[in-house]
């Protein structure tokens, strides 16, 4: 058999669409919402990111502002993130990761406010999660439960396997689906034996960066896959899994591109709205 394709790109860009729509109502009231990206180095991947994120915003009419810094203090950069905290304007603030060495994350990470913070990578929303308190979610777990959703595939009582424990993608999803009823695995480098808690998983998810890292013999008879890793190859962005070998043995996957990628990216604008409506709500 042949797996069902986990279309991103079409759900994504239903999403933009009734996003855009409800952008096209809050302006004909007077306002729209704003997002601000910082920049910061020289890293190529992070500026692809960032001017995807702009894109983006033109796409569904918010409005956009970008800060870029070839370099700057620790200081510097948590000025602006006050600033960018009191402005009424801003609804949304992004800083792009990783930052310098010289720069501690998490400081400036716990430094956004918890009410603009469209990543959903603060430690309060972090927490949050966690507790099952939080509607704010990081971009890309949610695009993978959405996706998960779109396609009804059972989240509650299925055994899902995660490859990836970052702070991004691991261990948000994880908290998620344990919130939604999932018995999760979470499985990384140090893992000993990983095929042996992928074959039980009736969904496995997998974000490592390495090309054809999930084969076939890993994965159960029409187990649902969901390939979260991008690596930038001649032929453009390839994922984790061994699609040719994956998709005849697995009932759904997510190709890549067009899978997880442009979910993210439909998350990130989906968070930008949540967090204007909360801000509203909230000087009422
Ligand atoms: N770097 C890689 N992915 C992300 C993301 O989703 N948000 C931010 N801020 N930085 C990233």
């Amino acid at each position: 058999m042949t797996a069902i394709i986990l279309d991103g790109l079409a759900l994504s860009q239903k999403i933009k669409n009734e996003l855009s729509e409800k952008v096209r109502e809050y302006k004909k009231k007077g306002s729209c919402p704003k997002l601000a990206t910082v920049l910061v180095g020289n890293d190529p991947a992070s500026r692809v990111y960032v001017n995807l994120k702009k894109k983006d915003s033109e796409i569904i009419g918010i409005d956009y502002e970008e800060y870029y810094f070839e370099d700057i203090s620790e200081k510097d950069l948590l000025a602006l993130i006050d600033e960018l905290n009191s402005r009424k304007d801003i609804n949304g603030i992004l800083v792009q990761m990783p930052l310098p060495n010289h720069i501690d994350s998490n400081t400036i990470l716990e430094r956004i406010d918890p009410l603009k913070d469209v990543d959903g990578f603060s430690p309060i929303n972090v927490g949050r999660i966690l507790l099952k308190l939080s509607d704010l979610f990081p971009c890309t777990p949610k695009g993978v439960v959405k996706i998960l959703d779109e396609y009804k595939i059972p989240i509650e009582g299925s055994d899902i396997t995660i490859i990836n424990r970052s702070n991004i993608i691991g261990k948000p999803l994880a908290a998620m689906l344990i919130n939604m009823g999932a018995t999760v695995t979470v499985v990384h480098s140090k893992t000993k034996n990983i095929k042996e808690k992928t074959r039980n998983a009736d969904i496995v998810i997998v974000g490592v960066g390495k090309v054809d890292f999930l084969t076939a013999d890993m994965i159960k008879e029409k187990a649902v896959v969901v390939d979260v890793g991008i690596t930038r190859s001649e032929e453009g962005i390839v994922g984790d899994v061994k699609f040719d070998e994956v998709s005849k043995k697995a009932s759904y996957i997510t190709p890549v591109p067009g899978g997880v990628g442009p979910m993210t990216r439909a998350m990130l604008l989906e968070n930008l709205i949540l967090c204007y409506q909360k801000q509203k709500d909230c000087a009422r």
